[in-house]
């Protein structure tokens, strides 16, 4: 039988586009939960992408029309998802209205709970539903995005004959992709480190308690070993990824490791003080890496030593089946972190 809104068509395929590369997943709906059918990044030249917004639309959109061309995808309904300065996500304590009510309200009072002028930004949604039979106060999570912003990233995609159905937030997509992949706690720290940005998401009991970017990546330390070794960058993203050996500068390239992954898990420890603060009824189970970053080696270990958490290298995948014969099983194990923003977006249907 081949129900319609079971059909692989009816799941976006999910294009992160971070600001070292694009990421691009498609998944299939399978009656055993998902299988992976397409998986690809393609690095994107410094500065193309920055804080969230595209600088260079061309060379980005030739980038990922290769990349769909490469991976031989045909559907054109895409999902994207934005992070940065140009997006706000705020929750709100409200009386408990209904539907109709509660967005009359948001769009009139927005701007008390956004810094952002309500003309310029596209505003959503969402009502927790956490009123009790003893209250009837609700938080209801506010996204607000800078329409100029967004509409850059749908144009630069128009462009190439692709659909945007979807703007996801990279928060939401990495929660979203935890709780498909078999969520083992409730309470978990969510932090994806890319090139320029930490993304911290903190779930309690399944619901987003904190949420921030930071502004802090990998790409620092391609940065501070090309100015320590004066180098150009793309020889120091090299000796970064051990690519080239780095021979009598070892013990410089070390110690910019450990002064950058100190200041990254100082940055995640504040994240989960405040969290304990706030909540010292439900401690932290566990603490979930994902991004580009999240490979550093001897990262996971640390900040396990640090926390005192359970800290897991993230694999998307890992409840999810593939064809060895078009995805390399090594590959899919080996970009796994990276992917976990793409295959959360990949996972949300294009017709709700
Ligand atoms: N083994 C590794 N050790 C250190 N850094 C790594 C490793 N593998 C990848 N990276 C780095 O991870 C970054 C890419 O990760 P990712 O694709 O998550 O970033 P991005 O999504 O493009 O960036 P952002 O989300 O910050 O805009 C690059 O800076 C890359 O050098
Ligand atoms: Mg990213």
């Amino acid at each position: 039988m081949n129900l319609p809104f079971l059909s692989k068509n009816n799941l976006v395929v999910g294009v992160d586009i971070g600001s070292h590369a694009v990421k691009v997943c498609q998944l299939k709906r399978t009656d055993k939960g998902y299988a992976v059918l397409s998986l690809g990044s393609v690095v994107l030249p410094e500065g193309a992408v920055d804080d969230g917004t595209l600088v260079e639309p061309e060379i980005v959109a030739k980038a990922i029309s290769d990349l769909f061309g490469n991976l031989k995808i045909k559907n054109k309904k895409v999902g994207i998802s934005i992070s940065g300065y140009s997006v706000i996500v705020k929750k709100v304590n409200l009386t408990v209205m209904d539907d109709d009510q509660l967005e009359e309200h948001i769009m009139t009072e927005a701007e008390q709970y956004i810094p952002f002028d309500i003309e310029d930004v596209y505003l959503d949604f969402q009502n927790l539903k956490t009123n009790t039979d003893t209250s009837d106060r609700t938080d209801v999570m506010l996204v607000a995005a800078k329409k100029e912003v967004v509409d850059d990233y749908l144009e630069m995609l128009e462009s190439i004959g692709l659909q945007p159905v979807l703007v996801d937030v990279d928060g939401f997509a990495l929660e979203n992709t935890y709780e498909y992949s078999g969520a083992k706690s409730v309470n978990v720290a969510l932090v994806d480190i890319g090139a320029s940005k930490m993304n911290i998401n903190i779930l309690s009991n399944g619901m987003s308690v904190v949420a921030r970017d930071i502004v802090v990546g990998s790409r620092q330390l391609t940065e501070q070993i090309q100015a320590t070794l004066d180098i150009e960058f793309e020889e120091a993203e090299a000796i970064k990824l051990g690519q080239v050996p780095a021979k009598e500068h070892q013990q410089e390239i070390e110690e910019i490791f450990s002064s950058t992954c100190t200041q990254w898990v100082l940055e995640i420890k504040k994240a989960i003080d405040l969290y304990h603060a706030n909540n010292p009824e439900a401690p932290l189970q566990s603490l979930v890496l994902s991004g580009g970053g999240s490979k550093v080696l001897g990262l996971r270990e640390f900040l396990e030593q640090e926390t005192q958490l359970e800290v897991e290298l993230f694999n998307p995948f890992e409840q999810m089946s593939s064809n060895a014969k078009k995805i390399d099983v090594e590959y899919l194990a080996s970009i796994g972190p990276e992917m976990a923003i793409a295959t959360g977006i990949a996972i949300r249907p294009s017709v709700i």
